[in-house]
């Protein structure tokens, strides 16, 4: 991978927070990024390559400011890692539209705030954190899965204009890892991964010229097959896999 600093949104907890630190000990600057202050300066004090950069994903005008300011302290960015998102399950039992806002917000609209600057900028190597819930529409997912298969098309859709731009774009679709996001989860998740195991298959793929980084691989491939399958054995497997 190239040298010079890594940029990572979503790093005050999970992923992001395990990669900051993974970097960081291999001697890479690190700056990180999310909203929890508090928790981010902790991080800066476990290890002194961490730049705690306290923002907000959905404001696009901080975005922008924070990439100038960023590149402005530390040089050229050499790699971005656009993981901030969150998820809140979205049953048609309880469909609000304020919780789908607030997902595409984060999700997508977070995501590209941070990215429309670093492509600004024809920064080098550019993750962008989607999910395998991107895949196929899943039950109760349905706003976090809207958003992650937006990602997704996103990126599929700026993957070649970024190849000619000399810009490695690359997605990453995790399976389920644990981390304080699917704490929260009160149904089973199958082939879930700890988070340092995780972000050792994120460091490798990020090192590897494969456009989608997935973890675990497994199950990656499990959903990839439902998702080819006709709609009359995609609904009743789905509904087999989890009870809705
Ligand atoms: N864990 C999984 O199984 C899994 C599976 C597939 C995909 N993913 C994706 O992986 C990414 C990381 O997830 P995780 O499991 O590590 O979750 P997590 O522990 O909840 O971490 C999410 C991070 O995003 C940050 N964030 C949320 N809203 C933000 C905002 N408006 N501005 C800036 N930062 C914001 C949070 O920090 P603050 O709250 O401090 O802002 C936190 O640092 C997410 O995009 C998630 O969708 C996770």
């Amino acid at each position: 991978m190239t040298q010079g600093p890594i940029w990572i949104t979503g790093a005050s907890s999970g992923i992001g927070r395990a990669l900051a630190l993974r970097f960081a000990r291999d001697g890479r600057q690190v700056i990180a990024s999310a909203r929890s202050t508090d928790a981010l300066a902790d991080l800066a004090r476990e290890n002194g390559n961490i730049d705690a950069w306290p923002l907000d994903v959905t404001d696009a005008a901080a975005c922008e400011k924070a990439v100038a300011a960023i590149e402005a302290a530390h040089g050229p960015l050499a790699l971005a890692v656009l993981n901030a998102g969150t998820h809140k399950s979205t049953p048609a039992t309880d469909f609000r539209a304020a919780d789908i806002r607030a997902l595409v917000d984060i999700n997508l609209m977070g995501t590209v705030n941070a990215l429309a600057p670093l492509l600004a900028k024809r920064t080098k190597h550019i993750a962008v954190v989607a999910s395998v819930a991107g895949y196929s529409g899943l039950p109760t997912a349905a706003g976090y899965g809207a958003t992650k298969a937006a990602l997704i098309n996103m990126c599929e859709a700026l993957k070649p204009e970024c190849d000619a731009l000399g810009i490695k774009l690359q997605l990453v679709d995790p399976g389920f890892v644990k981390t304080p996001l699917t704490d929260k989860n009160d149904f089973p998740m199958p082939f879930i991964m700890n988070v340092e195991d995780a972000v050792e298959a994120l460091v490798r793929g990020l090192a590897s010229d494969r456009f989608e980084i997935v973890f675990p691989r497994r199950f990656a491939l499990i959903l990839k097959f439902l998702r080819l399958l006709p709609y009359r054995l995609y609904f009743p497997l789905v509904r087999k896999a989890t009870g809705k």
